[in-house]
């Protein structure tokens, strides 16, 4: 069985173009197969993309997958966005996607952190759950060493996927963890780096 966080080459394309509508503001997605979600918006996503304030100066897109967090992010509050992810399925996916809707976006392939240097304004991030708790928690931690002073992360999980000790780990590492959205089985949180 195929796993959108597996690298398949062998995986025929499925190329899937859809809408996804962000206020007013249309979007233009394509997914293909071997990708997170293919053919709409995965409804933690929508809640994570309708839960975050404006935002503003740069924006790391941590597992972008087709891109669609950063690519909205950026259009909707002109952020410069690094869009990265360990699959380059998805990341081909999402270079398109920026040319579809006008995103001039930096598109990483990276491990983690591997790849991208910096410090980031904010960090985004829908985890890859079915890639096991150590990189999830790996995520959060090099997240937390690639924020600006005064950034924030932005993390969207399952109460079912372990939510509420993520929040527990979140706050042990960052020193804070508010809880933005929680409905529904889902929460939304936010970290803030001193
Ligand atoms: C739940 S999906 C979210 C995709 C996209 N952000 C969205 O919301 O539709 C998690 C993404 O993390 C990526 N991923 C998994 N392990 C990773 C790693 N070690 N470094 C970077 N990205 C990773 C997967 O390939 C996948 O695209």
């Amino acid at each position: 069985m195929s796993h959108y966080f597996a690298e398949d080459p062998a995986l025929p394309d499925d190329l899937r173009t859809f809408a996804y509508y962000y206020g007013n503001q249309k979007f233009m997605l394509t997914s293909n197969s071997g990708v997170f979600s293919p053919g709409h918006v995965d409804p933690a996503t929508d809640l994570l993309l309708k839960t975050v304030p404006p935002l503003q100066g740069s924006l790391l897109d941590l597992g972008c997958g087709y891109g669609v967090i950063g690519i909205v992010l950026a259009k909707a509050f002109g952020l410069e966005a690094t869009l990265a992810d360990v699959n380059r399925r998805a990341l081909d996916c999402a270079a398109l996607n920026c040319r579809q809707n006008d995103v001039a976006a930096q598109v990483v392939q990276s491990d983690g952190f591997a790849h991208i240097p910096g410090l980031f304004g904010c960090i985004t991030l829908n985890p890859p759950i079915h890639a096991g708790k150590e990189v999830v928690y790996g995520l959060f931690a090099q997240a937390a060493q690639h924020l600006a002073p005064g950034g924030a992360f932005y993390v969207v999980m399952l109460e079912k996927h372990g939510a509420p000790s993520a929040a527990r780990a979140l706050s042990a590492l960052f020193g804070n963890c508010e809880i933005l959205y929680k409905k529904k089985g889902h929460r939304v949180m936010r970290c803030t780096k001193s």
